[in-house]
């Protein structure tokens, strides 16, 4: 059967903070014919975020927002989000926590990617935790964001086998290998 053309791909926005892989891996994603999004707009906190070079590659728009104020910060955001009739946020290594106000606002339609196996390791250094406790497995999680950090339903995990030897390089590498997989068909399984 012939496949629907045109239909309405969602406008998305990603937030990010550092060096912004999971933001090359999604916009080469959205650029696919059967991916069900479009990358609109490119946030950071910091100016710092090597991430922000993709914005000018591929033309999306980029706004760096001051955090000092989470308020006001917020409100700006919530301007640029409506401007560009964003329906989905993707954080992506994003450093900052966002209200319970702003994610009501956009309930259900926050996603985040985080490098453990969710429960487990809520938070920050992840993989240090993982090699510190012997674990056989780490890996990935894509969730919904609520409120409460790391914790919203989970949409997709996958596991990494930790070898004899593994750093945090190590394990980092290959864990974000499977988080390249992970996020568009997470974003796939949501919209779909
Ligand atoms: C990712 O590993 C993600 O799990 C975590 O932050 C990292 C961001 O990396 N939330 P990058 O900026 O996408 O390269």
């Amino acid at each position: 059967m012939k496949k629907l053309t045109g239909l309405k791909k969602t406008k998305t926005a990603v937030f990010i903070s550092g060096k912004g892989s999971n933001l090359y891996n999604l916009i080469k994603f959205s650029k696919k014919k059967n991916s069900p999004i479009l990358i609109n707009l490119i946030i950071s906190n910091t100016k710092k975020a090597k991430g922000l070079k993709y914005s000018n590659l591929y033309k999306i728009k980029k706004k760096i927002i001051n955090f000092k104020n989470l308020k006001f910060a917020e409100k700006k955001i919530l301007i640029c989000l409506s401007k560009k009739k964003i329906n989905l946020i993707c954080l992506a290594g994003f450093m900052k926590v966002l209200s319970k106000n702003f994610i009501q606002k956009f309930n259900g339609k926050i996603i985040n990617i985080h490098p453990s196996l969710l429960p487990k390791y809520k938070g920050l250094n992840t993989y240090e935790k993982a090699i510190i406790n012997k674990d056989k497995y780490s890996g990935c999680t894509v969730h919904f964001v609520t409120s409460k950090i790391d914790s919203g339903k989970i949409i997709i995990q996958k596991k990494v086998k930790l070898s004899k030897n593994e750093s945090i390089a190590s394990l980092k590498k290959k864990v974000q290998k499977k988080e390249y997989e992970i996020y568009p068909k997470a974003i796939k399984k949501i919209l779909n």
